[in-house]
């Protein structure tokens, strides 16, 4: 479905821009002359961006953004300015504006960048309007935010796995979503309704994780003072799940293996073979092939695990999924405090997408859960994430290289800092001579030094 634009501006030359520059995208642009046209056009079309001209012959766009918000909270909005109402504007942007332009447009492309990124934001919100829907109907099941090629692929796969018996390994970096898709797999299967038995190798002492596994009989070791099921036997017609499998020590690898073999187990002080139809899902997030090269895992063990394997990218090679996932944390963590903060204001949300994640999506929901609290219940600025953006960035492996790219709004404002900063410095701080030096003209040399940090106007 086409993206709809509302376009509210008394000037025809503004008007015809904006419909040549959207001519051939996939939007469908409606403009309105004056604050009254907006108003109809706007309670009859949900609109996904409002471009609004500040001053209007019948009123003022930021007036009418503030009614729009009243009716719908999440509408994206964009203001178009004067030189002389900045001022304003930044503080509109405060008050959950998307962005504001000032005319006259120098660069359309960054104007099309501006329009596309509005857009996408909108289209966020409504996926998570979407999904809230399908949570409260659901509510219990795992929630996989997939939206990257990456994630989707993954996606596709574990609804193609879930439903069979075989083993499914899943290897990832910590805090990638290994756990979200087990729970999916299970949910996902016929032992749905089974049983769902999870245990954690690193956690457990050898011995402990052996009587968890297997059960023992009465008597088998010191405080085994009665006879007890282990998960083999209590995961009967559900599902095993086992982290960290590669902190299993050799002796239980070589247990585990046989179970697999042969189909069969006995619990501890027992000689009775038992059997039982579970389902075997094991995560780790080391290279589990490297710990068999290492001589640290049995490569026999490995074979039989890794029948499905399911390799979960870091969030730093699928930047896409950053900001659905920040969209849904913040309508979770809003619901959990009885809070409304938001929304995500852009330096927020390029900051979002420029930072490392080193410690994946937990990192993020916990970077969220943090600016929800401490939030009075209002827009989320990139102060309040308390996250550095990128300086250097880490490669899909690991590996520390030099200068990941990032947004391009991001490096765009980065570069305006430096440069602003810098010819500031040379002119000591005389805006005309900056003017000159630059080939801005002066107006506009506040402009930026405004959206650079570098001067605020309040
Ligand atoms: N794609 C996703 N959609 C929604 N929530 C996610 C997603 N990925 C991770 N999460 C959430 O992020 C947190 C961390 O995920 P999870 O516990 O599954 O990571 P993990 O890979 O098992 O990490 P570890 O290796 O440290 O155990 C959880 O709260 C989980 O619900
Ligand atoms: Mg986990």
């Amino acid at each position: 479905m086409k993206s709809k634009i509302l376009l509210v501006d008394d000037d025809p030359f503004t008007r015809r821009l904006f419909e040549d520059l959207l001519r051939d995208s996939a939007v469908e642009l409606v403009t309105a002359i004056n604050a009254g046209e907006a108003r109809k056009a706007f309670d009859l079309v949900d609109f996904n961006l409002a471009i609004l001209d500040q001053r209007l012959p019948d009123g003022n766009g930021l007036t009418l953004f503030g009614e729009m918000r009243a009716l719908r909270p999440r509408q994206t909005a964009i203001l178009i300015t004067g030189y002389a109402d900045v001022r304003d504007a930044v503080r509109a942007v405060r008050e959950g504006l998307f962005d504001y332009l000032t005319k006259p447009f120098e660069n359309l492309e960054e104007l099309e960048a501006v329009i596309d990124k509005a857009l996408e934001i909108d289209r966020a919100y409504r996926e998570i309007a979407d999904l809230r829907e399908i949570i409260s109907t659901r509510s219990g099941d795992p929630v996989l935010i997939s939206h990257s090629p990456e994630m989707e692929k993954l996606f596709t796969q574990l609804r193609q796995a879930a439903p069979l018996d075989t083993t499914v390994l899943i290897e990832g970096e910590s805090g990638t979503g290994k756990e979200v898709i087990v729970k999916l797999l299970h949910t996902l299967s016929e032992r749905k309704q089974g049983p769902f038995k999870e245990l954690n190798c690193g956690a457990l002492s050898e011995s402990l994780l052996e009587a968890t596994l297997f059960g023992y009989e009465k008597g088998a070791f010191t405080g085994a003072v009665k006879a007890t099921r282990g998960y083999f036997e209590e995961a009967d017609h559900g599902t095993i799940f086992l982290d960290e499998i590669t902190d299993m020590s050799p002796k239980l690898q070589a247990s585990l293996l046989r179970v697999l073999q042969e189909s069969t187990f006995v619990r501890l002080g027992s000689t009775t073979q038992r059997s039982s139809d579970f389902r075997l899902i094991c995560a780790t997030n080391k290279a589990l092939e490297k710990e068999v090269e290492a001589g640290r895992f049995r490569a026999d063990l490995y074979y039989r695990l890794n029948v499905v394997p399911l390799r979960v990218p870091p969030l730093r090679a699928r930047r896409e999924d950053i900001l659905p996932l920040a969209l849904f944390f913040l309508d979770h963590f809003n619901r959990k405090f009885d809070r409304n903060a938001g929304p995500l204001l852009d330096n927020a949300v390029a900051t979002l997408e420029a930072a490392r994640w080193t410690g994946n999506v937990r990192e993020l929901k916990h970077a969220i859960e943090r600016a929800v609290v401490v939030n009075q219940g209002g827009p989320i600025a990139a102060t309040d994430l308390g996250v550095g953006s990128a300086t250097v960035g880490l490669d899909v492996d690991g590996r520390e290289s030099p200068e990941p790219p990032i947004p391009y709004r991001e490096a765009r404002s980065r570069f305006e800092r430096e440069y602003f900063g810098h010819l500031m410095q040379v002119c000591g701080g005389n805006v005309s001579e900056a003017a000159r030096i630059s080939g801005v003209a002066r107006q506009n040399v506040y402009v930026h030094l405004e959206q650079a940090g570098i001067v605020t106007k309040s």
